[in-house]
């Protein structure tokens, strides 16, 4: 095979070399008949290509050639890199490529139904756009997701799937560094496993069953089944009612479950660890795709504290009260109070990623456990970035008596769950974990206003295509 260079490789190391790239059309411009640009793209990255009339190298056919080129093309380039004098705009490569061959490898179709260049610009370069007159399409959120394969190609999209990417492979690293086992559990369930209605239900050869809502109570058998500590990356379906920026109703979970040995903020303290390195991690490796995200979507990084920040839940109520804002202290935060939480935490700790525990007990789900010193509240916490949820956690109940009586005050369809209350019978530790939605890990990190933006194809109640 041939030697072949990637675009974002491409630099003044390589001056006078020739290289071989493959990439797509984003841009061709004519220059007269003798020379032409094309900008090729690949992975994000773009270079600029310039085809001269040159005898027995560049034929004017071939500049004609390379003007017909639909953009988005697949096209394959043999040149010499050369270094202008000048900065070079429209490109993310400092170096130009002398074009002495050029293939097409697949064509596509020319009437595009979105403009990777349109669909690459921030908010703000388009307002200027349109002040200037240009006459430019704004592409809407639908419209990228109908096309989503065209949408994913913008430099920002490439980033932030890599990102995604990296926020897994710390998840799973940071775990087995810890002595966690990978596991994976079964997504076809008798029933509902965090309570209320938002199943989606099935006939699995004649007998009700649901896609699992979370791996909840397969994770705890596993924990049951002597596994100590155990994670897992896998899908998880919600049904959804709510049509809102952080909903999906199949998202990426990462779960985790552990042995308690004293008290909860075990759980806690590897939430901690985790996430900070992960952040460091982030912040390190994928400097490129968080430029790139940010060039179209503007954004801070992350403010977080080397030993992340536990609140308890009345802690925050009394922070929120303080400003007016009246909670009920057995109940639930909703989404505005959260955000609010979240300000004030900013201002007063200097961070935007915090632990919240000792929720109300009311508000959790029947496995967790309460305080042992106030059964109101629960030994369950919460974490979030910038003012939203990005994680759920708790010790869970593993005294199978007190787990039924739990799940019957619930109203929960214990026949549905009785071989998991039987877990229990056969000498089950005490323990915990929490259950993280990937995709708003990726969203909030990258401060991006939509789950959509960071679920590849996002399903939501509206949506199961592309
Ligand atoms: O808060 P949730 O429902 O908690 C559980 O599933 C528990 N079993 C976790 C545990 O171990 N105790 O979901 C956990 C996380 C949320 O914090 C949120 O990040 C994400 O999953 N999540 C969603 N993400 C996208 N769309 C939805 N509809 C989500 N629902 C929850």
């Amino acid at each position: 095979g041939r030697k072949w260079t990637e675009v974002k490789a491409l630099n003044e190391d390589l001056k006078d070399q020739v290289a071989l790239i493959r990439g797509r059309v984003q841009a061709i411009r004519a220059v007269g008949k003798k020379m032409a640009f094309v900008v090729l793209r690949e992975r994000g990255f773009t270079v600029q290509c310039i085809l001269t009339v040159t005898p027995d190298v560049v034929s004017a056919q071939m500049v004609k050639f390379a003007t017909s080129l639909s953009r988005e093309s697949i096209v394959d380039i043999e040149g010499v890199i050369t270094v202008p004098a000048t900065t070079i705009k429209g490109a993310t490569q400092q170096v130009e490529v002398q074009v002495k061959k050029i293939y097409c490898v697949n064509k596509a179709i020319p009437a595009l139904p979105i403009n990777i260049d349109d669909a690459a610009r921030s908010e703000e370069e388009i307002e200027n756009a349109l002040k200037a007159g240009e006459q430019l399409v704004r592409v809407n959120q639908d419209t990228r997701l109908n096309f989503r394969v065209l949408d994913i190609r913008t430099p920002a999209n490439q980033g932030i799937f890599r990102i995604q990417c990296q926020v897994e492979n710390i998840f799973r690293q940071f775990l087995l560094s810890e002595g966690f086992v990978g596991i994976h559990t079964p997504k076809l369930i008798a029933g509902s496993s965090e309570g209320g209605s938002a199943v989606f239900k099935l006939d699995y050869k004649g007998q009700p069953a649901c896609l699992a809502q979370s791996p909840q109570l397969h994770k705890q058998m596993a924990i049951c089944g002597d596994f100590g500590r155990v994670f897992e990356i896998g899908p998880v379906f919600r049904a959804e009612d709510s049509f809102t920026h952080r909903h999906l109703c199949e998202f990426t979970g990462l779960d985790v479950e552990m042995e308690i040995k004293e008290h909860y903020s075990e759980v806690m303290d590897v939430v901690d660890r985790l996430f900070v390195t992960m952040f460091d991690s982030l912040n390190d490796t994928c400097q490129k795709e968080l430029e790139a995200i940010n060039e179209q979507y503007r954004f801070k990084p992350l403010k977080y504290l080397r030993k992340t920040l536990r609140l308890t839940f009345e802690e925050g109520i009394q922070m929120l009260r303080e400003v007016g804002v009246e909670i009920d202290p057995l109940g639930d935060l909703n989404t505005e109070s959260e955000r609010k939480l979240g300000q004030l935490v900013l201002e007063k700790y200097d961070t935007e990623f915090y632990i919240l525990h000792r929720y109300p007990l009311a508000v959790r789900p029947f496995y967790t456990m309460p305080c042992y010193d106030n059964p109101l509240y629960s030994n369950s916490f919460d974490v979030f970035i910038r003012g939203e949820e990005i994680i759920s956690g708790a010790q869970r109940v593993h005294v199978p008596e007190y787990l039924l009586e739990r799940a019957q005050a619930c109203g929960i369809d214990v026949k549905t769950i009785s071989t998991y209350i039987d877990s229990f019978r056969y000498g089950a530790p005490p323990h915990g974990g929490f259950g993280v939605g990937l995709e708003r890990v990726v969203m909030l990190f990258c401060a991006l206003n939509n789950i959509r933006k960071s679920s590849l194809f996002p399903r939501d109640p509206q949506r199961i295509a592309p």
